[in-house]
């Protein structure tokens, strides 16, 4: 296909804030030359979405101009920066003297200062007019719904609190979640943080085993279940799993049980506890915990593409410094608004984004507890009607799932509520931005798609909605006090366009602080490959107007013959052909260029496979890259393999690619039949 447009986008013509491309800026073309150390980009895209004029006028960062200063000011000067905005927008309970104390890759935040997360989230809203707003708006898959004030949610979180210590729980102790979406997960989390508690959230769709490897790695003594969760109709058997698991674990004590399903679970007399019995009977009153800033806050698990998972560690006054504030002006926050982040509490996503975020600014967080899909593909658009959702935050995978849903889902519910949409979790390839964009958007509503990590706490480079012109495909600018670099593989800057290894030059307060019991490995993992700065293990390339495009995990770049090329950018071209819903592109040993290119694709429901598709998918990814990304190999799937967060397992399809038996590690995989199927559809 030799058009200059992408085919199946309709670039919105009459939009004055959209700038139209000549078909000559749109064709892609291969424009830097390949090194040993770079990336080569070959995927450009110039459509530009400048902010909306009515938003940039009410926006707290209204300009470019602005933003621009504002980033200046914090790199130059970080200590004045970040300090004015911790007093600005924490409360403390002793305040800190010193900003930073820096001695890589240690970092030590406002340690001499003293504060309580659940105090920042509750207490001091509960001392204003905001205290009857709604803090949580929770929707069960059944239907069933609770709203809690914030006024409620102090109250039930300060019994929680009491009930951990009256089980012994200490400041520094660890406490074990592993829950579904309900507003008990909020309370659990924030229960922690009163008593200076750390806790572990264990996603809820993980097995027995993965949840006794964590428990053991972080020793929690104390593990938060229900007895079930609601899931496409059916029950996860979230107490079932915690019995299994604790007959691996030594140091689990007790367990709390949250009444969900109603489902028979055994309990045993001592160790497990009902949360209405345990919980329900305690002062609603809780003495919160003095924390130093430096105060350990939580651990997050996070797959590392080899060896077992890594306890990211995140520290009390820094985190939700980065926290409140990314969250109030990335998604500059109204005092109106209703957000809705469709994550799992489970990610860092619902830690930063449905908990402590928007708690911190005091705003009113809407959360779901069962599949985008149940009872049927209209789910999210409903809730959206339902509580007249203002901001919504999701991911490209749920993005690509509507799109193959078909667009009669969207348009069956009044989505006018909506003023700005969010993205996060992968590369956000540009077809299902404009998707986004047009369908969900209404052409009304920026986009912040924003790039982060489990390891930086907050988001790191992303659009700010009122000042910086969007581009499909690109999380755009550095956020503030972020500075940001693309160098190659011994640290050197890489020309301007060119793709590289993206690292991070200077500390910033949600950082995380080590990898729980094992310093060698954070060093390792994160700050020796180019020594002194932060690797993300992320490559990308900036444009010459300071925009950064990600191209996704290193690990993921194919090598043809001495290119360096991002899968992603191969993905992108083939979900721009208009059937396409998803691909994913790896790599298979070849004699020839070293490696040769297999795309897994899934069709858009009601699309049949067959070779001339193939054919004519071959020679759009030839049209919109180059032949040096022509596929060798275009395989039809069902579905692709994915982690539980969404994240094509590409590892998995690169076994699959070259024919092998894997021998990876299979447990964070979210649906084993799709291994079985795609194997079985092997030519
Ligand atoms: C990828 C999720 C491109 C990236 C918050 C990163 C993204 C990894 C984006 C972290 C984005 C996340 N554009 N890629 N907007 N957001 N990623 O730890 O590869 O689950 O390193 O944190 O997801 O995933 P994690």
């Amino acid at each position: 296909m030799s058009s200059s447009k992408q085919k199946g986008t309709k670039a919105p013509k009459k939009s004055p804030a959209h700038k139209k491309v000549s078909a000559k800026q749109k064709k892609s073309s291969l424009k830097e030359k390949s090194s040993e150390t770079a990336i080569t980009s070959m995927l450009h895209e110039s459509r530009v979405f400048n902010p909306p004029k009515a938003l940039a006028k009410n926006a707290l960062i209204g300009s470019e101009q602005q933003y621009k200063k504002m980033w200046n000011e914090s790199v130059k000067n970080p200590d004045k920066f970040w300090g004015k905005q911790a007093k600005e927008n924490l409360e403390w309970i002793k305040p800190f003297k010193k900003v930073l104390n820096w001695k890589p890759p240690y970092a030590k935040w406002f340690e001499d200062g003293k504060l309580n997360v659940s105090v920042n989230c509750l207490d001091r809203h509960c001392r204003s007019e905001r205290r009857n707003k709604a803090a949580l708006i929770w929707e069960g898959e059944p239907g069933d719904s609770r709203v809690l004030t914030y006024n409620d949610l102090l109250r039930e979180v300060s019994k929680c609190a009491n009930a951990l210590r009256a089980l012994g729980v200490k400041a520094g102790n660890r406490v074990a979640i592993y829950m579904p979406m309900i507003p008990e997960i909020t309370i659990a989390m924030l229960a922690c943080t009163r008593i200076g508690a750390m806790h572990t959230v264990i996603f809820g769709g993980f097995s027995s085993e993965a949840l006794a490897d964590r428990c053991n790695d972080s020793q929690s003594s104390v593990i938060i279940t229900a007895d079930g969760g609601y899931r496409k109709g059916s029950s996860v058997p979230l107490k079932k799993n915690v019995d299994m698991a604790l007959e691996k674990t030594t140091s689990v004590k007790n367990v709390i049980v949250v009444k969900r399903t109603g489902e028979n679970v055994s309990m045993k007399q001592n160790r497990d506890h009902w949360w209405h019995d345990l919980v329900n009977p305690q002062s609603g009153i809780c003495e919160p915990y003095a924390a130093d800033s430096e105060h350990p806050l939580f651990l997050l698990y996070t797959s590392g593409s080899t060896g077992k998972p890594k306890g990211i560690l995140h520290t009390t006054g820094g985190y939700l410094l980065g926290a409140t504030v990314s969250y109030k002006y990335v998604f500059d926050l109204k005092e109106t608004d209703t957000y809705w982040c469709t994550a799992d509490a489970g990610w860092v996503t619902g830690h930063s984004y449905i908990v402590y975020g928007p708690l911190s600014n005091g705003a009113t967080t809407v959360m779901y507890e069962g599949a985008p899909n149940y009872p049927d593909w209209g789910r999210i658009w409903s809730i959206i009607e339902k509580h007249h959702v203002s901001i919504l935050y999701t991911a490209p995978t749920a993005i690509r799932a509507c799109i193959r849903a078909g667009n009669e889902w969207p348009k069956k519910y009044n989505l006018k509520s909506l003023r700005l949409l969010g993205s996060v979790g992968e590369p956000i390839n540009p077809e299902a931005w404009i998707w986004y964009q047009e369908v969900i958007g209404e052409k009304r509503c920026p986009i912040v798609d924003t790039w982060w990590q489990t390891e930086t706490g907050g988001m790191m480079i992303t659009p700010i909605p009122g000042a910086i012109p969007q581009i499909p495909g690109s999380a755009t600018r550095p956020f503030f006090g972020i500075d940001a670099e693309i160098v190659d593989k011994n640290g050197k800057p890489v020309p301007q366009g060119a793709g590289g290894f993206l690292v991070i030059k200077k500390p910033w307060p949600s950082m995380l602080r080590t990898i729980w019991g094992d310093d060698e490995r954070f060093k390792a993992a994160y700050w020796s490959q180019v020594p002194g700065v932060y690797f993300t293990g992320d490559g990308a390339r900036q444009d010459k107007k300071g925009n950064f495009w990600i191209m996704g995990r290193i690990d993921d770049v194919l090598n043809v013959s001495g290119h360096r090329l991002s899968t992603m950018e191969i993905e992108s071209a083939l979900v721009s052909y208009d059937i396409v819903a998803e691909a994913a592109v790896v790599g298979r040993p070849d004699d020839l260029k070293g490696e040769g290119i297999v795309c897994f694709v899934t069709l858009k429901s009601g699309t049949k496979p067959s070779p001339e598709i193939k054919e004519k998918l071959s020679k759009h990814v030839v049209g919109q890259i180059g032949a040096l990304a022509r596929p060798d190999e275009i395989r039809f799937a069902d579905a692709l393999p994915k982690t539980r967060s969404g994240k094509i397992m590409r590892r998995l399809l690169r076994d699959i690619a070259a024919g092998k038996q894997s021998t990876q590690d299979t447990t964070t995989l979210e649906d084993f039949s799709v291994l079985a199927s795609l194997r079985q559809d092997e030519d």
